[in-house]
């Protein structure tokens, strides 16, 4: 087999998640096991998600990895494990049309290339971690007919990152803390699937920031080290609130949505004040746009919007429904407008076709724009220009797919590297 010169690949796309209900803590640092469960709404695919192109070749030497066309190594424990727990599971694999034969032992001598890309910029810390890890490992399993379904794998991504097992499905997804030593009984569930709340529209706005922040990995070990509240969070609040968001979403209960996301993403920082030294994750735009929200939400007697921050400054916004969302951004874009050499399409991505229904596709700029009456004059004045670096609109979405179309393949048929 040596010396043959076939290369056998898969592509394959999968989305990032954001959580409602957050994970932060760890009780083993090694296999990557939560102190509490959680469950988080994956993203659009469309707008957000990861490309990665694994393939097989008995001319390659070792394995490799690109990442957004960088080679970075694949030594750290975090790859080897995934990689690892997914060779031991690969099955033999037959593609008559090229002549190819690969049997279930062969896959421990055969070197992988593995090339991932981010159609979302990885610095604006938009969690790439999670659908990096979770796409390596479901290319890989197509790749290798691993016979084992979506929660198994999930089982695998975890490894990589925790808050990967949550981007192997689409719509609302439980990570199941589990009790067992080895893991197993870790793994995401689907709760319902991204048609079920369809109505939901999500804006991200990219805050921004001038400091490097604290990684999810270090300051989450920091707070089991030194936060009493972590501990209280972990095991008196989440169970409960977890027991009530899976209520809200399968009745699509928005109030208790709301006020579930907000305590909880509100907690999660609280947590990271309570560690030693204290975590910042969010700044004063991040504050301005939570009493934004706030605000607009008390004055209407019932929620309209939800927010979540991840261990960044950036906010996540989930709007009820479309004509909030328009309500939403134009009031967005009166208090953060773009800077003056800024055009709307590029401050505004993802479906941006929202910006039509706001009035701001044409000539008229954000100058003209009258933000809803309910949250105008509440929270400071007009002049953040720059504060936001752009905004992202998006919706639910669905989980990982095949790529089958070879032009989206991001490595080379022939060479098995880079295109
Ligand atoms: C704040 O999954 O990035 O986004 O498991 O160490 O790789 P590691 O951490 P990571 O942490 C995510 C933390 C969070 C909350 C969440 O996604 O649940």
């Amino acid at each position: 087999m040596a010396t043959e010169k076939w290369v056998f690949m898969v592509t394959a796309q999968t989305p990032t998640n954001i959580a409602v209900i957050k994970y932060w803590g760890k009780r083993d640092e090694v296999r990557i096991l939560p102190v509490n469960d959680s469950i988080s709404v994956t993203l659009d695919p469309d707008h957000l998600c990861t490309v990665t192109t694994v393939a097989v070749s008995p001319a390659f030497d070792r394995d490799r990895m690109w990442l957004n066309g960088k080679e970075i190594s694949l030594s750290g424990s975090r790859y080897q494990n995934c990689l690892r727990e997914i060779r031991s599971r690969a099955g033999d694999v037959e593609d008559m049309e090229k002549g190819i034969k690969i049997r279930k032992k062969d896959w421990e001598k055969l070197n992988l290339h593995i090339a991932s890309h981010n159609n979302f910029p990885t610095a604006a810390g938009l969690a790439s971690s999670a659908a990096g890890f979770a796409c390596l490992v479901f290319s890989l399993a197509k790749l290798m007919n691993v016979d084992e379904d979506p929660s198994h794998l999930s089982a695998i991504a975890r490894q990589g990152s925790g808050s990967a097992c949550r981007s192997l499905f689409g719509g609302f997804v439980k990570w199941t803390m589990g009790s067992k030593e080895d893991g197993s009984d870790s793994v995401a569930v689907q709760l319902a699937d991204e048609k079920h709340w369809d109505d939901l529209v999500i804006i991200i706005a990219v805050v921004s920031s001038r400091q490097k922040e604290t990684s999810s990995t270090s300051g989450m070990r920091e707070s089991v080290e030194t936060s009493l509240l972590l501990q209280h969070r972990a095991k008196e609040v989440v169970p409960k609130r977890i027991l009530q968001m899976e209520e809200a979403i399968k009745n699509r209960d928005f109030a208790s949505f709301t006020q579930l996301t907000c305590t909880d993403s509100n907690q999660f920082h609280a947590v990271c004040l309570d560690t030693s030294p204290p975590i910042f994750y969010m700044n004063d735009t991040s504050h301005r746009i939570i009493s934004l929200v706030e605000k607009w939400n008390r004055s209407e007697g019932t929620p309209q919007v939800a927010y979540t921050f991840d261990a960044g400054p950036n906010a996540v916004l989930i709007a009820r429904n479309r004509k909030v969302a328009v309500q939403l951004l134009q009031g967005l874009l009166y208090y953060f407008p773009p800077k003056s050499d800024t055009d709307m399409k590029s401050y505004v991505v993802g479906d941006n076709s929202i910006l039509k229904e706001a009035g701001l596709d044409g000539a008229s700029g954000v100058e003209n724009l009258q933000p809803p009456p309910e949250i105008k004059d509440n929270i400071g004045s007009q002049d953040q220009k720059g504060e936001v670096s752009y905004f992202i609109c998006t919706r639910p979405g669905k989980g990982p797919i095949v790529l089958h179309d070879q032009t989206q393949a991001l490595l080379d048929p022939e060479t098995g590297l880079p295109k």
